[in-house]
């Protein structure tokens, strides 16, 4: 037995094999050591003729939950099965590995989420590395996908957008974890799976003529790698017949989000420490999980096609208008089973009884839902309507073959039903009548023989027996035979009894075999049936997901877009997931038709940012097909969101803050486009005020002159503002707060024009900074601001210094103001003459010639053709420059 261990491990060097002995998966030596220790489970031994070993194993009844914490270790598990009857079995008993379960292919329904997609993927590029094909299948389900694309940049960033939770890396396109935004395993698999000719045939073996579905050899050979490594996974000789789709898309073809807009707009998960929702959670309400998981690809990939978003958005009209029919949709769509997780299994001949029972009462509410549809006028729903198909024959068949609550165990009898099969009711009755002649067998027993106290019994070992009391011996008839003898009793059996016992035996056991060969025939039957069924499902996730679009619509009163307007114009706009979690929401105007570029400033906590998102919220859900949270919008169809939010370190992956944000911001010029939204949440806070207000001036400038996207900067830059001035397609909306007796409220209303203040520190005492500090910030602020010195240091003096040079208050500087520390020249003066610095604070001047000239040099630059060393030279050369201005 350990001879075919150590040979199984060797064959599956890169997994763990649990290796199956009676009710136990073991792991023996190093791997059993490895296993106790991550599992806590204790190790133990095993010893034979060859040796001793140390040995940990995981109950077989119960491996899903150790698979998953193995799984979330790291490794990849091969799961070595008992492939024969041990008592069968001479000798030995024959091992095989059936599957191997990793993080990108698994398939219990225990180890995925309901409603969630779990892909595997391959990337693969031609030799000259430009062109990039990106593969990607959920084993659980069957969907695949492909698309193509001409650079490892983009590759990247079409996975980062599967995020698949394995990835295969070709020969020809190792990937770095550290290039990654997320963490999937990968999987360093046979690259022969990637060659041309073999991946050619692996595709053949799903669709005839692979040519008509990829484009290109790249795509061809990460489709055909990642597909023989699915089967491979699954344990299969043969293609995956559920995988019966391959679907290629063209990135094109929907509004790009990238990993880290996907984050920033926190559409499917919070940020970091972020206490609210994600806004998946304020649509989610969908009926099914199949709803469930077709809601997530939508918003991961919200359309672009016109008549694509007006055909969705004329069917959630026509839901919003018909409530009670809505309602009863969802009612039955609550009733409907993962289906295509269940025709994976069946496809796969791992589903059991019950999950054909599913499949049938979810088919069964196909007809109401049809009548229910029957009113509800819109073309994509008359097209869904027809899609469904109501699979008589398959319910038929399972409904008339399947008992209506079989067990989990599909060899041991009481999975098919009676009048299905006349060989295995003949069984059934035989066995039925033996156990009655059996039940009735006391009594009779009892009236021939007198003995009042005797009894039939039957128990595993010694089978039917007529037991008779001490007392009763002598009183037993000559053709009853000893059993077993007991303490006070002796049990028989008859000639009779024997024949009967063998008879009922007999037939049980060919009763349960038969059950087992007609339910296989069954689901083979079902499985035969696989592309109708996925059609089904299709049509109820999309009935699902757009039914629910439509109750969130009316729930939350949210209103039909105009999209392939020209610019964005929102009137009374909401942040979907921020008025759920607040009493009152302030919806806000948000209006592109004159500017392109809306800087907006505003106290801290005053509603900037959630201002921003919600304007992009609103474009995604639009585009997804949804209704959206305002009084009403006038579209644009956008092909990027871009958003570049808050300071997120990179340490690890070798970036500072401000590097990284540098380097978001760089994605941004380069690829934004006159459709692009962009979000600038902050940009050059990492970096000093100077350095930072030049980068963030010449971005504003950038965007406008060279990219014309519709922008939205948010700022505490007050002297951001003054560029509205300059510029016709720039203008500044601002937030405002009130303050009382000390006491700061926000109205979170957006106005025209810049922002004067930013109540920083009533912010700060707000989040609890200690009272000392706060007051002593007051103190600062009434008196004068620290201020830097030519060496860069900020020191005690220079408060002093500050401090007695003048009182004016800093925050209330006037729109276009610019601060010493910003453009106003000679810091050091500043420092000496505080009065001085004031008052050229007050002076309404634009930066100066210095930082006007650094402002044109950025402007000169190629963004797209500067490599990152550029940049910085770059960088470097005008900070100095701007030191030296104000040495
Ligand atoms: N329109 C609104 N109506 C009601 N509450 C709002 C509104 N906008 C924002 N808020 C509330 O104010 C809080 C702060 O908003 P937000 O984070 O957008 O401020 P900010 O101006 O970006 O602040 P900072 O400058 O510190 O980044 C939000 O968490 C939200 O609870
Ligand atoms: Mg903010």
């Amino acid at each position: 037995m350990m001879a075919q261990y150590f040979e199984l491990t060797e064959q599956y060097d890169d997994a763990l094999v649990l290796f199956q002995n009676g009710d136990f998966y073991q792991t023996y030596c190093e791997a059993a050591e490895e296993v106790a220790r991550r599992l806590e489970l204790t190790l133990t031994k095993r010893e034979d003729s060859t040796g001793t070993y140390r040995m940990a194993g995981i109950p077989v009844d119960n491996a899903a939950s150790y698979v998953e914490g193995l799984l979330d270790a790291g490794y990849r598990v091969a799961i070595a099965e008992q492939v024969e009857d041990a008592e069968a079995a001479s000798g030995l008993v024959d091992r095989a590995v059936t599957r191997i379960v990793t993080p990108g292919t698994v398939v219990d329904d225990e180890l995925l989420g309901a409603g969630t997609t779990n892909y595997v993927a391959a990337v693969a590029a031609d030799e000259d590395g430009d062109s990039w094909g990106v593969a990607a299948v959920d084993v659980s389900t069957g969907e695949s996908l492909v698309t193509g694309v001409d650079s490892r940049e983009r590759a990247v960033e079409e996975l980062e957008r599967v995020a698949p939770s394995e990835v295969l890396t070709g020969p020809d396109a190792a990937l770095d974890p550290d290039e990654l935004d997320w963490e999937p395993m990968l999987t360093d698999h046979d690259p022969a799976v990637f060659a041309s000719e073999r991946a050619r045939e692996t595709v053949a073996a799903y669709v005839p003529n692979p040519d008509a579905v990829v484009a290109g050899d790249a795509e061809l050979r990460a489709t055909g790698a990642v597909l023989a490594y699915a089967e491979y996974t699954q344990g299969d000789d043969g293609p995956l017949a559920y995988v019966s789709r391959i679907t290629r898309y063209d990135p094109r073809e929907y509004l790009r989000l990238d990993a880290t807009a996907v984050r920033s707009l926190e559409l499917f998960e919070t940020r970091g420490h972020s206490a609210g929702e994600p806004l998946v959670s304020v649509l989610e309400d969908t009926a099914s999980a199949l709803g469930r998981r077709l809601l997530h690809r939508w918003l991961r990939r919200p359309l672009v096609d016109e008549a694509a978003i007006e055909a969705r958005l004329d069917a959630v009209e026509a839901w919003t208008r018909r409530g009670v029919d809505r309602e009863a949709v969802r009612d039955l769509l609550s009733e409907v089973y993962d289906v295509e997780r269940l025709v994976g299994r069946v496809s796969r001949g791992r589903a059991n009884a019950r999950d054909l029972r599913s499949l049938k009462e979810t088919l069964d509410v196909v007809p109401g839902v049809k009548t229910a549809m029957g009113e509800v006028d819109a073309e994509r729903l008359r097209n869904l309507r027809d899609a469904l198909d109501e699979l008589e024959d398959v319910r038929d068949l399972i409904g008339r073959a399947i008992q209506p609550d079989p067990p989990v165990e599909v060899t041991e009898g009481g999975v098919v039903r009676a009048g299905f099969d006349d060989e295995l009711d003949d069984l059934r009755t035989t066995e039925r009548e033996g156990r009655e002649w059996v039940a009735d067998l006391e009594a009779r027993e009892r009236e021939r023989t007198g003995i009042d106290s005797l009894s039939v019994g039957h128990n595993q070992v010694h089978g039917y027996y007529i037991e008779v009391t001490k007392p009763n011996l002598d009183r037993v008839p000559d053709d009853y035979t000893r059993r077993q003898t007991l303490k006070n009793a002796e049990r028989y059996y008859t000639p009779e009894l024997k024949r009967r016992e063998d008879e009922i035996l007999g037939a049980a056991e060919r009763a349960d075999s038969l059950e087992y060969e007609l339910f296989r025939e069954v689901r083979d039957d079902v499985a035969a049936e696989t592309d109708r069924l996925q059609s089904v499902a299709d049509a109820l996730a999309e009935l699902d997901v757009l039914t629910t679009l439509a109750a969130v619509a009316v729930d939350h009163d949210y209103v039909r877009p105009t999209v392939g307007a020209a610019d964005i114009s929102i009137r009374g706009g909401r942040h979907p997931v921020v008025e759920q979690t607040r009493e009152s929401f302030v919806p806000n105007d948000a209006d592109f038709t004159d500017a392109d570029v809306a800087v907006v400033t505003g106290p801290n906590m005053s509603g900037k940012s959630t201002y921003m998102r919600q304007v992009a919220l609103i474009c995604v859900l639009a585009q997804v097909g949804g209704f959206v949270p305002a009084d009403a919008a006038d579209l644009p169809v956008l092909d990027r969101v871009f958003t570049r939010v808050g300071a997120s370190d990179d340490i690890a992956g070798g970036q500072s803050t401000f590097m990284r944000e540098m380097a978001e911001l760089t994605d941004i010029l380069h690829n934004a486009t006159e459709d692009s939204l962009i979000l600038l949440d902050e940009v050059g806070r990492g970096t000093s005020t100077t350095d930072g207000l030049a980068i963030a001036w010449a971005t504003t400038e950038f965007v406008d002159d060279e990219v014309g996207a519709t922008t939205l900067f948010a700022t505490h830059y007050h002297e951001l503002t003054a560029i509205a001035d300059e510029r016709e397609a720039v203008r500044n909306l601002h937030f405002t707060a009130s303050r009382e007796d000390g006491d700061v409220t926000f109205l979170h209303r957006v106005a025209e024009g810049a922002s004067s203040s930013s109540y920083g520190v009533e912010v700060a005492a707000l989040a609890g900074v200690p009272e000392a500090v706060v007051e002593r910030s007051r103190t600062l602020i009434e008196e004068g601001v620290p201020v830097q010195r030519e060496d860069g240091r900020t020191t005690l003096d220079d408060f002093r210094g500050v401090a007695g040079g003048g009182g004016a208050t800093v925050p209330d500087s006037p729109p276009g103001a610019t601060n010493g520390r910003a453009g106003g020249g000679d810091d050091e003066t500043a420092v000496n003459d505080a009065s001085d610095r004031l008052t050229a604070r007050g002076d309404a001047d634009p930066p100066d010639e210095t930082l006007r000239e650094v402002a044109a040099e950025l402007r000169e630059v190629d963004v797209a053709d500067t490599t990152p060393l550029e940049a910085l030279n770059l960088l470097n050369d005008l900070r100095t420059r701007l030191d030296d201005r104000d040495s």
